[in-house]
């Protein structure tokens, strides 16, 4: 059983502005695989320079719309885990509360989360590589990448790739976040890849307390308050039943 440190249970039960940054470990326990782990993760099996940049689309667009088809298949397969409902229950219970995720495959919002910001955009969505208008909904034809409606040039997957800007709007909106929140939470992120890794030390240079959740230690885990080692889809809900006590039944 996960024990919070009663410290940060009083904190968390006067805090007003809470901001979260979440990573594929969140999503690990519904059988998403992250991207760092040695065995498992997508960057274990795949060279990203492969799939998931823009040089890699222009080389070989049917490989990179196939990778991301069969990522979307299993993402729509899968469902959110107790850490993503915990965190659904902990935006009810703070009054401002955003959720910054470097996911892109959904989960947080099927689980019920409102405020969420997608630093890297979300699989279930394309866009045109051209007029960059988006889709949720496209024809898919037999083969081949699908042409955008509007304008005929490929469309893309949703998604941020290596080397391309992240959408500034919602940059903007997770710095002002982790600028103004009295406490930060990294959780199932191995706070490496910028600009997101910067968003735990904004907070902290803003005066916030943060807490980690991972497995294991980060590069981050030497600077936060609280470092909560375990699996999200467990220290998460029992971090919200001690602060804020069982959820109300569902009904
Ligand atoms: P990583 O795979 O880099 O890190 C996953 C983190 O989750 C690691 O620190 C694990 O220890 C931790 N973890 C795994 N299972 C967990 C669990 N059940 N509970 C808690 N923690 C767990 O994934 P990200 O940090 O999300 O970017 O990677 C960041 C970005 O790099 C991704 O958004 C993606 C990737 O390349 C782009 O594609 C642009
Ligand atoms: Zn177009």
């Amino acid at each position: 059983m996960n024990t919070i440190p009663s410290d940060l249970v009083r904190l968390l039960r006067l805090v007003k502005c809470v901001a979260v940054l979440t990573g594929a470990g969140v999503s690990q326990e519904s059988g998403l695989p992250t991207f760092r782990e040695a065995q498992t993760g997508l960057w274990a099996q795949y060279r990203p320079e492969d799939l998931a940049t823009p040089e890699a689309f222009e080389r070989n667009p049917q490989l990179v719309w196939e990778w991301y088809a069969t990522r979307r298949l299993k993402a729509g397969e899968v469902k959110p885990n107790a850490g993503h409902y915990a965190l659904a229950a902990m935006e009810k219970r703070v009054p401002e509360f955003t959720l910054i995720t470097q996911n892109v495959d959904g989960l947080h919002q099927r689980a019920g989360s409102r405020n969420v910001i997608e630093l890297h955009g979300n699989i279930t969505r394309v866009r045109c590589s051209r007029c960059e208008a988006r889709f949720e909904e496209w024809e898919q034809p037999e083969s081949g990448v699908p042409p955008c409606p509007r304008c005929g040039s490929k469309l893309r997957p949703d998604v941020v790739w290596f080397g391309e800007m992240l959408p500034p709007r919602e940059l903007n909106r997770a710095m002002a976040a982790a600028k103004s929140c009295q406490v930060f939470f990294s959780i199932g992120t191995s706070a490496v890849v910028e600009p997101a890794a910067s968003l735990p030390h904004l907070a902290r240079l803003a005066g916030a307390r943060l807490v980690e959740v991972n497995l294991n230690e980060t590069p981050l885990t030497p600077y936060v308050d609280y470092f909560l080692q375990g699996k999200s889809g467990e220290v998460l809900p029992a971090l919200v039943k001690q602060v804020w006590g069982e959820e109300e039944s569902a009904a």
